[in-house]
């Protein structure tokens, strides 16, 4: 595991993408250059004391440098749900925060194409399920799978030629960085609750009237999560997923964040923050 970093270090800008969710940018290179897809930063306001713990936000994109094309700076995208993400809604560039990281797991790699037997062999198809702001954490992904670009040091290399992200919110007004998945070259599907964006209805109706992927990863809200691994399971395609349980130390010290993992002989209990947050669906407790 690498070493998070800790620093207070200095937003660039803070826009809202859409309604009640914010992208902000904040200037950190060596978090950035260090950073894979999947894994988190902690976020805490160093101007206040309530609240004193940060939050958990996962990676959505490093931004590069112009000039050098090196990475220089973290995005996270963020959906205002309570006290912390009211509060960074309200930062103006120039402002700081206090951020450490890189923390977790990050996603694995899909299995890559026997090539050899099968040389038209094009990788396997992939399904990133996002529920409500779980989309967050596939937009690097998308770029490291089709070797757009390369992340923690790492040069680019095409893991799948297909990406394809289903998208499931409440209504159109929260939906969130299209273009950027669209531009990142992910085929995106969107269904709504509410049909006013997208195919009426929830995100796993949504991927059964499409062709069954190879591989899929998800995130979002436990319910849609657990009805994912079912699917999954069901239809026999391996299947992880990123858990978003509240967290207070980000660091493997205080247990906050445990979740059941099926042993061997049962079930214990594992740490979203190190041991996570990506689980193989199939071993998670789902109760
Ligand atoms: C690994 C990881 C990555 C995450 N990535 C993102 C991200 O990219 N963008 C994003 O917007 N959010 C993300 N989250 C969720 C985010 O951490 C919470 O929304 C945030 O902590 C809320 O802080 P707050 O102070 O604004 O809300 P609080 O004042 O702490 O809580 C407000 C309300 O939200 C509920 N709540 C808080 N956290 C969660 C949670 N994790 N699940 C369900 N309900 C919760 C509380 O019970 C309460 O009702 C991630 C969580 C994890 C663990
Ligand atoms: S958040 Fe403290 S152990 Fe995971």
């Amino acid at each position: 595991m690498t070493v998070p970093l800790q620093e207070r270090v200095r937003v660039l800008e803070n826009v809202q993408i859409a309604r009640n969710t914010w992208r902000i940018r904040v200037s950190f290179p060596k978090l950035a250059e260090t950073v894979i897809p999947g894994q988190f930063v902690m976020v805490r306001l160093p101007s206040s004391s309530d609240p004193l713990l940060g939050r958990p936000f996962a990676l959505y994109d490093t931004v590069l440098d112009p000039k050098t094309g090196r990475p220089v700076a973290v995005d996270i995208v963020y959906l205002v749900v309570g006290k912390v993400t009211s509060l960074l809604a309200q930062i103006m560039p120039d402002q700081e925060v206090d951020i450490w990281g890189p923390l977790g797991n990050g996603f694995p790699d899909p299995p890559t194409p026997n090539t050899a037997s099968s040389p038209e062999t094009k990788g396997p198809k992939i399904a990133l399920v996002a529920g409500g702001i779980g989309q967050t954490p596939f937009l690097a992904h998308t770029r490291d799978l089709l070797g757009k670009r390369g992340y923690g040091g790492q040069s680019a290399k095409v893991k799948c030629n297909h990406v394809s992200l289903y998208y499931g919110i409440r209504n159109r007004e929260l939906a969130a960085g299209i273009e950027d998945f669209q531009d990142a070259g992910a085929d995106v599907n969107l269904s709504s609750d509410d049909g006013s964006i997208g195919f009426h209805g929830n995100v796993i109706q949504s991927l059964r009237r499409h062709p069954l992927p190879d591989w899929i990863v998800g995130c979002g809200p436990e319910p849609m999560l657990h009805a994912l691994a079912n699917f999954a399971r069901e239809n026999n395609v391996p299947c992880h997923v990123s858990l978003e349980t509240p967290m207070a130390c980000g660091l493997g010290i205080c247990f906050s964040c445990v979740t059941k993992v099926c042993t061997p002989t049962g079930w214990d209990y594992q740490r979203v923050c190190v041991d996570g947050p990506i689980f193989d669906a199939s071993r998670l407790v789902w109760d």
